[in-house]
């Protein structure tokens, strides 16, 4: 969609946050010389990201001192916003006692106690340091109770980076092959040549190709690993409730990425469509702002990790996981996801879509807005999203043009505009505020 006009808009945009932004500029040339792309991946856009000085609430301020209401919080882990009262008290408590001591400190078993309380699946929970590790430790023990190798996995579904969560994670259009048997595609380079041989890729939204595909690999397949795409596709809790009956008919391991999870209610995911996975996979939110990981699910399957009574040949551990501050901070946050607080998170995603859904309809604006809870994205397509192909398609040039002219308005959102979040001291007032500068931003990216 790219054309002469458009490229025009994208650099004056950049133009002016170059203006705006020089010490963010500045910061990034010299993080640049020692750190390959100068940020972690995820933080990069065009020009350079933001350098942010502090957060505050709903609220973050880059180095010049300007003020975003944040929407992004943190790849949606910080949904308590910034610095809430309850964290700050619970870390700092820990901090004073000792940050790591080389031996439980009760805190774990309090957060793992929580977590099975509200999430009927979990019977057991191990911790650990990232989304990444949990899809990892969880396929481990999929592949070692069924003694099968390969694994099913969606086709756009995204586990964290490990080699064969890795494949068709998000696949270039050119290399996916039939979209009712898709190809394996390596998303990185250095990746084992046999990951692809182990993954069986399964299309979003199709229930009759799933079905086919995986009684097809049905002997060779430890499990199915699933990500909803919660608040970036609309996802039909049929197809959530198919994928699960497909797994038990196959006898396949189900299990279910919530890692983008406890967005949407007391039990998460899971109780929000409806299904009971063998495991779980968890991250962001349940470290309340610190690095973690954790899974969880069935006794008998989970019980392999307890090696008291002499080894199982199953292993876990980690020099950080479970982490005394993590522990602490995941523990006070969500303590305060209490039902009320889910209903303010959910009631402002829905008003906030619907808002924007409204406007683009009004305006005749090629756009959707998603949101499942309190996550959501904004995608510039006149198509119906039904799988990863269809999001691969969505003008990601105008959804650029649009952030930039976001944060020109005050509004921090995630460089796509997609997998978005909203935190719980934000107000309609903000939500409000972000759909009237949508409206002011697209006419300026046009
Ligand atoms: C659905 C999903 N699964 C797994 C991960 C990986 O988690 P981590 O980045 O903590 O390794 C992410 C991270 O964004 C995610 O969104």
């Amino acid at each position: 969609m790219a054309n002469g006009t458009t490229k025009d808009v994208t650099a004056t945009l950049e133009e002016d946050y170059r203006t705006r932004t020089p010490r963010s500029q500045e910061l990034f040339e010299r993080a640049r010389k020692t750190m390959p792309g100068g940020a972690k991946g995820a933080y990069f856009h065009q020009p350079y990201p933001l350098t942010m000085a502090r957060g505050e609430g709903c609220y973050l301020y880059d180095v010049e001192g300007q003020r975003y209401v944040d929407f992004a919080n943190h790849h949606t882990a910080q949904v308590l916003g910034h610095n809430h009262p309850a964290v700050i008290d619970a870390i700092q408590q820990q901090m004073v006692k000792g940050i790591a001591l080389g031996a439980p400190v009760g805190i774990e078993a309090e957060l793992c106690e929580e977590m099975c309380r509200r999430v009927a699946s979990l019977d057991r929970l191990r911790f650990c340091n990232s989304g990444t590790e949990a899809t990892l430790h969880a396929i481990r023990l999929a592949r070692g109770v069924s003694g099968r190798a390969k694994i099913a996995k969606f086709e756009g579904g995204y586990h964290g980076s490990h080699d064969v969560v890795e494949i068709s994670s998000a696949p270039s259009l050119d290399k996916v092959g039939s979209e009712t048997a898709p190809n394996p595609v390596p998303s990185a380079g250095g990746m084992s040549p046999h990951a692809a041989e182990e993954v069986i890729v399964l299309p979003y939204n199709d229930e009759a190709s799933v079905e086919r595909l995986v009684t097809q690999h049905r002997d060779g397949l430890a499990c199915i690993i699933f990500d909803t795409k919660a608040g970036i596709v609309p996802q039909r809790k049929e197809f959530v409730q198919f994928v699960g009956e497909i797994a038990r008919k196959n006898d396949l391991l189900f299990i279910l990425d919530e890692i983008v999870g406890f967005r949407v209610g007391t039990g998460g995911l899971q109780e929000y469509y409806g299904v009971t996975p063998d495991l779980t996979a968890y991250g962001k939110v349940v470290g309340g702002g610190f690095p973690v990981g954790a899974f969880g699910g069935r006794a008998d399957i989970m019980d392999l990790l307890d090696g008291t009574r002499g080894s199982t040949g199953f292993f876990q551990s980690g020099t950080f996981s479970a982490h005394p501050i993590t522990m602490a901070a995941g523990l006070a946050t969500l303590k305060q996801l209490t039902p009320d607080a889910f209903a303010h998170l959910n009631g402002l995603g829905d008003r906030l879509t619907a808002g924007l859904n409204e406007l683009f309809a009004g305006e005749n604006i090629a756009a959707k807005a998603v949101n499942t809870g309190s996550v959501f994205s904004i995608h510039f397509t006149s198509e119906d999203l039904v799988n990863y192909r269809s999001l691969a398609r969505t003008d990601k040039e105008m959804a650029h043009r649009v952030f930039l002219a976001l944060l020109a308005e005050g509004y921090f959102l995630s460089h796509g505009l997609s997998m978005n979040a909203i935190s719980l001291p934000t107000e309609t007032s903000h939500v409000d505020g972000l759909i009237e500068a949508v409206g002011r931003a697209i006419k300026e990216s046009q």
